[in-house]
């Protein structure tokens, strides 16, 4: 990795960091989700990112995926809010997430994800199977009295590639791979009161281009153009219906036809289970140093 692309990590860590307590402070009772969203992202602007995906807003049962729309009119209540946001410098991608409770319910459940976020950053390190990361999270989960969610894990983060290799478990699942120098990647545990699935529910607000191919109608052409500025990162149909209307809709519909697109719909838990998240990035550098990118 060349020097100018570590620093590009570092700083987006440390811009995501920076929003992410932000983003935080927003998520108070009456608060609109909505404009909580925008201004996150409007955020990561001002500090110099650009965002490697929309921000994301998850509520109760819902672990991930769940980014409003223009409509959306979901004020902040008695709710489990988790905040996931990512932020790209050049590509280099730092990824993390918190989860608050304004239940006031659900204080173990939210340190339960925090603290197997912790004891996971503590063994990562050249030569570390991934199997174990995934071991550790598991059992701090469980010694809270909750389950992990096991089929959401962390990912790697490569160039303008969010989700890439290695995989990491958030259960022992039996993976020897090990950690190497030069790897990116975000750890990512989920912990619920549910029975630790998550399947797609709803519509997707989400998408990804995935296959460059030619469109025929103009209007589709023209917001492929603005598609392709987001660089092959996943982008939110609001970031289109905010600037083309409901052109935007007719341009997702025919790309989706064209299998051009990827839908990321939201991931629900299975048994409505409540569900919180903690999500730090780490760059192991070619030196073997760990740094922990996301960290204030
Ligand atoms: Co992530």
């Amino acid at each position: 990795m060349d020097s100018q692309t570590k620093r590009n990590y570092i700083k987006a860590g440390k811009i995501s960091a920076e929003v992410l307590e932000y983003g935080k402070s927003l998520i108070k009772h009456g608060n609109s989700l909505l404009e909580t969203t925008e201004l996150i992202e409007k955020k990561i602007f001002e500090l110099g990112g650009k965002p490697a995906f929309p921000v994301q807003i998850s509520c109760n049962d819902i672990a991930a995926h769940f980014c409003a729309e223009e409509e959306d009119k979901t004020v902040f209540e008695e709710q489990v809010i988790s905040l996931d946001l990512g932020v790209h410098v050049d590509g280099a991608i730092g990824d993390n997430a918190y989860t608050i409770d304004l239940s006031g319910k659900y204080n173990d459940l939210v340190k339960a994800a925090q603290k197997a976020l912790e004891e996971s950053l503590k063994i990562v390190n050249v030569g570390t199977e991934l199997r174990e990361i995934g071991k550790v999270i598991n059992d701090t989960i469980k010694s809270y009295g909750y389950t992990p969610v096991r089929n959401l894990s962390g990912h790697g983060l490569d160039l303008y590639n969010i989700h890439t290799n290695p995989t990491i478990p958030n259960i022992d699942n039996g993976d020897k791979t090990i950690l190497k120098k030069g790897m990116a990647f975000a750890v990512e545990p989920f912990a619920t009161t549910g029975s630790g699935v998550v399947h797609e529910s709803g519509l997707a607000t989400v998408f990804m281009l995935e296959h460059k191919k030619p469109a025929r109608s103009p209007i589709t052409r023209e917001i492929l153009k603005e598609i392709e500025t987001y660089e092959g990162l996943p982008f939110a149909k609001r970031w289109l219906t905010r600037k083309f209307g409901a052109k935007a809709n007719f341009a997702l519909r025919e790309l989706t036809q064209l299998g051009m697109i990827h839908q990321f719909p939201p991931l629900v838990e299975v048994n409505k289970g409540i569900v919180t998240q903690a999500e730090h990035s780490i760059l192991i550098d070619d030196e073997g140093e760990v740094i922990v990118l996301t960290k204030m």
